[in-house]
């Protein structure tokens, strides 16, 4: 059976390279382009990361890596150290062998979605910069991709990176506002569900244990599990990115509601907040029409953790899958 065509837009970041390194242990999926966005680190070092990763994790020549936007739809500085100096912790990887490409991550979408209208699925690990700049280019995308998931947003839980806003919304919230109002069909996959599926020490020293095909893999969760220890005192990491690419195949990992998402974009403190608005014909919203009007376009929400075992099923995977 031919595998299902997908778009892999990321900004890595450390859960964004195992979001990687698991699409494709799933064996499920032909990647078909890996775009880098600005958002972990800002996005030249994003794009060399993903060439770096697309090298290490075997797809260098098979999977272009195509640069992202150039800045944001909403031009708010983004900058965030979370995930270490190079974005990657301190990791800095031998670059692909193959040479730039030009066309850039907006355009090959747009290209993607009419050679493979209908059946198209995009996941967006980043902020959705180079999601919206497809739409702008041209808005009939959003009816030729079959399904976009996307990682961000804070449905019905605080956000991590404000009070009100997750980090990848709260980065470029007009171009999550782009997005979820264009009628493209998506599935936001947020902290709601996020938070509940984790990686921990143990699961690390499966990797550990696995040799020197997982060491960089390895280097990657440590880094991560220590900015999650210095800056939320948690003791294990939630799988943010991977997960969306695993509801991208299953949605029983996560339990969904259908409704309205609107992106808070006009306000310093409520910035990237995303509004969740169910599709329940009993509530009344006392929202003046023209925020009403948003309702027109509804799309699927993780409002939780699911019956199926992503954290059991990740780490599998991934070890099915070793770096070069
Ligand atoms: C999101 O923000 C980034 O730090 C992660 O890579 C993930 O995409 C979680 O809020
Ligand atoms: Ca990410």
């Amino acid at each position: 059976m031919a595998l299902a065509p997908i778009v892999l837009d990321s900004d890595p970041g450390l859960d964004d390279a195992l979001a990687l390194q698991y699409l494709l242990g799933t064996g499920l999926w032909d990647l078909k382009a890996y775009t880098a966005v600005g958002g972990n680190a800002p996005v030249e070092q994003a794009f060399r990361n993903a060439r770096g990763l697309a090298r290490a994790f075997g797809v260098d020549g098979d999977v272009p890596v195509h640069r992202g936007a150039d800045r944001t739809i909403s031009r708010v500085d983004s900058a965030s150290d979370f995930h270490g100096p190079t974005g990657l912790g301190e990791e800095v990887l031998p670059d692909s062998k193959e040479p730039d490409q030009d066309e850039p991550a907006p355009a090959a979408l747009v290209r993607l979605s009419r050679e493979y209208e209908g059946e198209l699925t995009v996941v967006a690990t980043g902020p959705l910069t180079n999601v919206a700049a497809a739409l702008l280019l041209d808005p009939g995308t959003a009816h030729r991709v079959r399904r976009l998931v996307f990682m961000g947003g804070a449905a019905q839980v605080p956000g991590n990176c404000t009070p009100l806003a997750e980090f990848n919304v709260w980065a470029d919230p007009d171009a999550a506002d782009i997005v979820v109002s264009s009628g493209i069909p998506y599935t936001m996959v947020g902290l709601d569900a996020t938070h509940g599926w984790r990686f921990t020490h143990e699961d690390l020293a499966r990797l550990d244990a696995a040799g020197p095909g997982q060491e960089l893999t390895a280097r990657f969760v440590r880094a991560y599990l220590k900015a999650y220890d210095a800056n939320h005192r948690q003791s294990s990491c939630p799988l943010h990115d991977p997960l969306a690419v695993g509801v991208a195949a299953d949605e029983s990992f996560v339990t969904t509601g259908t409704g309205t998402v609107a992106v808070e974009c006009a306000s310093e403190l409520g910035r990237g907040q995303t509004v969740y608005l169910p599709e329940d014909k009993a509530v009344r919203f006392n929202y003046p029409p023209h925020i009403l009007a948003r309702t027109r376009h509804t799309g699927r929400v993780a409002l939780g953790t699911g019956p199926r075992d992503f954290s059991a099923h990740f780490t599998e995977t991934l070890l099915r899958r070793p770096s070069l």
